[in-house]
């Protein structure tokens, strides 16, 4: 089996959300994603908050953020304003937006943010295959800048080289699985060309990051998974849902008792650094600090 049916095959598993990916601003998909619990960057942050502060204090330097399958940037909203999950669904949610127009809404997104505080000190490239939610980022302010592209099945844009040259890190939610190695090959000639970024993947259980690992490999990455950690994603959409996955974990040889049986998705933290920024403060002494 190629590494793309395998993947297909265990997305299979999972609820089809594709209907709340692309819209023109945010609140379908947050109205959808707090049924069923989504919490997963709420739980990134404070990973992403401290690789930052480190990468901060090593370049020296404001860091240049690339957030893979960006959404309508909801990482980016919750790191550069320190919003959280609750306080994301709660403003998306508002009644008074409810008879507003998408354009309505980012006009008073704009506002909205322009007038919090920034927190970190990032500038965020946002790539996600969907137009509109790349879009509606920009607009809003949440993204410094956006790339509308599927690196799975086309060639980086030429133009996108430059800003790429300058990430510090690469992040993602949510998205390993849509994303694969074809992404990473597409995008690491560009990011390799300075300083090499650092890259923390947050990755559903079932699939493997085996295939990303090893073309990070080729690019002088070594690859660590934070131990003894998992990582709430959201709750199961059905008990079918629940048991396809659960089939799944288990034909990967991944014992999900206790784990995905007790009703949630899981992910695991994955950090690929250069080798010789690895040897120097491993994942564990890196986060603990
Ligand atoms: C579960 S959402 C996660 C969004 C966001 N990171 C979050 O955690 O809220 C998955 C995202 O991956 C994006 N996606 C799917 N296939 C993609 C591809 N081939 N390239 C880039 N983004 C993709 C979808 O459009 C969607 O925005």
């Amino acid at each position: 089996m190629s590494d793309d049916t395998a993947f297909e095959e265990i997305n299979e598993a999972k609820a089809n959300m594709d209907h709340i990916y692309d819209q023109p601003d945010p609140r379908a998909y947050f109205r959808e994603l707090q049924k069923i619990g989504y919490v997963i960057p709420g739980l990134a942050k404070p990973i992403f908050q401290k690789l930052i502060s480190h990468l901060q204090r090593r370049r020296n330097k404001s860091v240049h953020m690339l957030d893979l399958g960006c959404s309508y940037g909801v990482n980016a909203a919750l790191l550069k304003h320190d919003l959280s999950m609750p306080e994301l669904y709660e403003h998306w949610g508002q009644k008074a937006l409810v008879e507003a127009t998408p354009e309505e809404v980012a006009t008073d997104d704009r506002r909205f943010f322009g007038n919090l505080d920034t927190h970190e000190d990032i500038s965020v490239i946002g790539l996600d295959q969907a137009e509109s939610a790349v879009a509606f980022a920009e607009e809003a302010g949440l993204l410094d800048e956006g790339l509308a592209v599927n690196l799975e099945t086309g060639p980086l844009p030429e133009a996108a080289t430059e800003d790429l040259e300058l990430v510090d890190l690469v992040t993602s939610t949510g998205c390993v699985g849509y994303v694969t190695e074809k992404s990473f090959e597409r995008l690491l000639p560009a990011m390799t060309q300075g300083r090499s970024p650092w890259m923390g993947n947050f990755v559903l259980r079932m699939f493997p990051f085996d295939s990303i690992e090893e073309t990070l490999k080729d690019w002088g990455y070594v690859t660590e998974k934070l131990e003894r950690r998992t990582f709430v994603q959201r709750r199961f959409t059905s008990a079918e849902e629940q048991e396809q996955v659960l089939e799944q974990l288990r034909e990967r040889g991944i014992d999900p008792t206790g784990k995905e049986t007790e009703g949630h998705l899981l992910a695991e933290f994955y950090l690929s650094r250069p080798a010789d920024e690895v040897a120097e403060a491993p994942i564990e002494r890196l986060l603990a600090a």
